[in-house]
């Protein structure tokens, strides 16, 4: 995708009795788009009242400004989806001391967040805008990526998860609240045995915690008739 430039993509929209399928456009953002952007991005996290998602204006000003990169979906000039990524030493640094890789601060990106308007889920924008941002991010000499979900946010960690991000970590984060620790290196292929594999029950703590102390890594999320569970594997040398 070009940098500056919006490319066109046709998305399906739902409100009340029809979905209907409208021309929608994709760009990269920058400064200028810090209102539209730091409105769009309140809704939601009003909406959903996530606690990671508040008081993210000025995270938003630093990625807009440079330390970061952002890319958002527009149904007409109306923002749909809004995808951010920061470099910014005030969020790489902790995730830095998450993923205790000390003096790598110059090849980890934080993915901060991807809200997408009710009205436009569904269309798998979660993982497209990741790989748009993905690659861009690449170029950006970053390598290591980062991420943090809440185990309440079934849509997002499973879209995660099959973005290639692994579980490394379960522990309580912004406010106290839990939140897996993820991460997807770039340049290391990875690889997790999925022969012996555990399923662990998405809510149960104490076994999660269990898992990941015995080494193993969190790679997908699956329904059971008995609930969601994940699915962790040990990752081979
Ligand atoms: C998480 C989120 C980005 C996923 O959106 P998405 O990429 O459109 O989701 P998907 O395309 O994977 O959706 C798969 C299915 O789950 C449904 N779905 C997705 N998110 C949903 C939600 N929050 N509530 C209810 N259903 C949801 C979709 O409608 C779709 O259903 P369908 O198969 O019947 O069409 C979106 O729910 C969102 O913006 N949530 C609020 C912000 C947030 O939590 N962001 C992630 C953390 S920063």
């Amino acid at each position: 995708m070009h940098h500056s430039k919006s490319e066109r993509i046709v998305l399906r929209r739902r409100r009340a009795g029809v979905i209907e399928t409208v021309p929608c456009t994709v760009r990269y953002l920058g400064p200028d788009d810090h209102a539209k952007a730091a409105a769009f991005h309140g809704r939601i996290a009003e909406e959903i009242g996530d606690e990671s998602l508040f008081s993210a204006e000025n995270s938003i000003r630093e990625t807009l400004g440079g330390k970061g990169r952002a890319l958002a979906f527009f149904d007409g000039d109306r923002m749909v989806c809004f995808r951010s990524v920061s470099y910014s030493p005030s969020e790489v640094e902790p995730a830095v001391r998450d993923l205790a890789i000390p003096g790598m601060e110059d090849r980890v990106a934080v993915m901060d967040f991807c809200v997408i308007d009710s009205s436009f889920r569904g269309n798998n924008l979660q993982q497209i805008s990741y790989y748009l941002m993905e690659s861009i991010v690449y170029a950006d000499n970053r390598n290591i990526f980062y991420t943090t979900v809440s185990p309440k946010n079934i849509y997002s960690l499973a879209n995660v998860l099959e973005c290639g991000f692994c579980i490394e970590d379960l522990k309580r984060k912004y406010a106290g609240t839990l939140r897996f620790v993820l991460s997807k290196h770039l340049d290391v292929p990875t690889q997790t045995s999925t022969r012996n594999h555990r399923e662990v029950p998405l809510h149960d703590v104490r076994a999660i915690r269990g898992v990941l102390d015995e080494g193993y890594s969190g790679y997908k999320l699956r329904h059971r008739s008995r609930g969601m569970v994940i699915l962790f594997g040990k990752p081979l040398a």
